[in-house]
């Protein structure tokens, strides 16, 4: 396993010791928000792990954690890892995988390279609990305000900074300017790579947009059809004004997550709140899209004599990943495929500040985001010898 043990870890090992951890025995997925149980017993994990290498675990006061062979943020240090949280009844392999990954390629390292290397946990990267995805990675960068990240709340009115338990600290140049590469690995979530191992050129620009659709509470047997302003109407229209749109630009769009106030079988709603999720191969076609969309919803509540307002929640641009990078490392990987994605990723956020890669895992489904997700033992094994390659030779 660890060098201090001398048996070499297994794939299939780690794998099994966090498997059972936030998975929910009904749907198959998991449920590892950030900060909440099964998220904290990852990061004790993640410290044992640590332990076990006899190596030093830091945090950057923004929730991300770092293990280290040697000192903690040597002079050119290559980060490599993902993060544990997950989306709703999401699936084990996103966020895990570079994690599990990233400390097995460590094992495989020389002394020297190995003490380069941070292993890392980023916060957040979902946006599953408190909205705003890539959190951690983007208060690391200074991407968003403390101040505005400390007052973001999840579901039940909790602030950030209460489940972090202290105000975030904000973008940290003083740990980012030690960092020479930052190597992100984790499963495909599309059908696009057919080999085990890939690395990414791009991401697609993307964002989320909340929509409150406002009208009147009346009672639902006695209020004449004629009479209603109903914003679930205006609500059903955007959703599928979302789709179309969509496929006429080439871009994806969903609308998939809603509340409805007051919720009741028997009452025309008051508020429905929409979040929109839209992602485009271009800036342009993204922009495009989301005008689309809202002019629809505006067009229908003008018909409905409903409200709609619509509030950016967070909008990241276009990734292009360092190409001579992914060229080397697609190269020294055999020429392996490069390939652009519509995932959003912490790499992602990184890639603005220091150079960056990614390497996919094959996804033979292509499913994510979904209990179904999966990849193959043989192929994760493969992902952790490229990966420990990789930091070979940037090391
Ligand atoms: C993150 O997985 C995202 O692309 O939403
Ligand atoms: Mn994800
Ligand atoms: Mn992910």
């Amino acid at each position: 396993m660890e060098r201090s043990s001398g048996t070499p870890a297994s794939f299939r090992d780690l794998w099994a010791e966090i498997a059972p951890i936030g998975r929910d025995p009904a749907s198959g997925g998991y449920l590892r928000y950030a900060f909440t149980e099964p998220e904290l017993a990852l990061r004790d994990w993640f410290r044992a792990q640590a332990a076990r290498r006899d190596m030093t675990v830091t945090d950057d006061g923004n929730g991300n954690l770092f293990a280290w062979s040697g000192d903690p943020w040597p002079p050119d240090t290559v980060l490599t890892g993902s993060h544990f949280d997950s989306v709703p009844h999401g699936g084990g392999y996103d966020g895990p995988l570079g994690i599990v990954s990233a400390f097995l390629a460590v094992d495989r390292l020389p002394r020297d390279a190995a003490a380069k290397v941070g292993v890392v946990a980023f916060a957040e990267e979902e946006g599953g609990r408190f909205g705003v995805p890539c959190l951690g990675s983007r208060l690391f960068t200074g991407v968003i305000a403390p101040d505005r990240a400390a007052e973001l709340r999840d579901a039940a009115g909790v602030g950030f900074a209460e489940a972090l338990g202290a105000r975030p600290a904000g973008a940290r140049p003083d740990l980012l300017g030690r960092v020479a590469a930052v190597v992100e690995l984790h499963i495909e979530q599309g059908r696009n790579l057919d080999v085990p191992v890939g690395v990414a050129s791009a991401i697609w620009p993307h964002g989320r947009w909340r929509f409150d659709f406002t009208g009147d509470a009346d009672h639902a047997g006695t209020t004449r059809m004629a009479d209603r302003r109903d914003p679930m109407l205006t609500f059903a229209y955007t959703v599928l004004a979302t789709n179309k749109e969509a496929r006429l630009s080439g871009a994806h769009a969903t609308m998939a997550r809603v509340t409805v106030h007051p919720n009741a079988t028997n009452a025309i709603p008051s508020l429905v709140r929409g979040w929109l999720d839209a992602r485009a191969a271009d800036a342009a076609t993204l922009d495009a899209l989301v005008e689309a969309v809202t002019k629809r919803a505006v067009d229908r509540a003008g018909r409905d004599g409903t409200g709609v307002r619509v509030e950016p929640e967070s909008v990241s641009p276009e990734v292009a990943f360092d190409a001579r990078l992914a060229e080397r490392l697609a190269g020294a990987l055999g020429g392996v495929p490069i390939l652009p994605t519509g995932a959003g990723h912490d790499a992602g956020v990184l890639s603005g500040h220091v150079p960056t890669a990614m390497l996919f895992v094959r996804n033979p489904t292509g499913v994510s985001h979904s209990p179904a997700e999966h990849a193959t033992d043989a192929d994760c094994a493969a992902g952790v010898d490229a990966l420990a390659f990789v930091l070979g030779t940037l090391t």
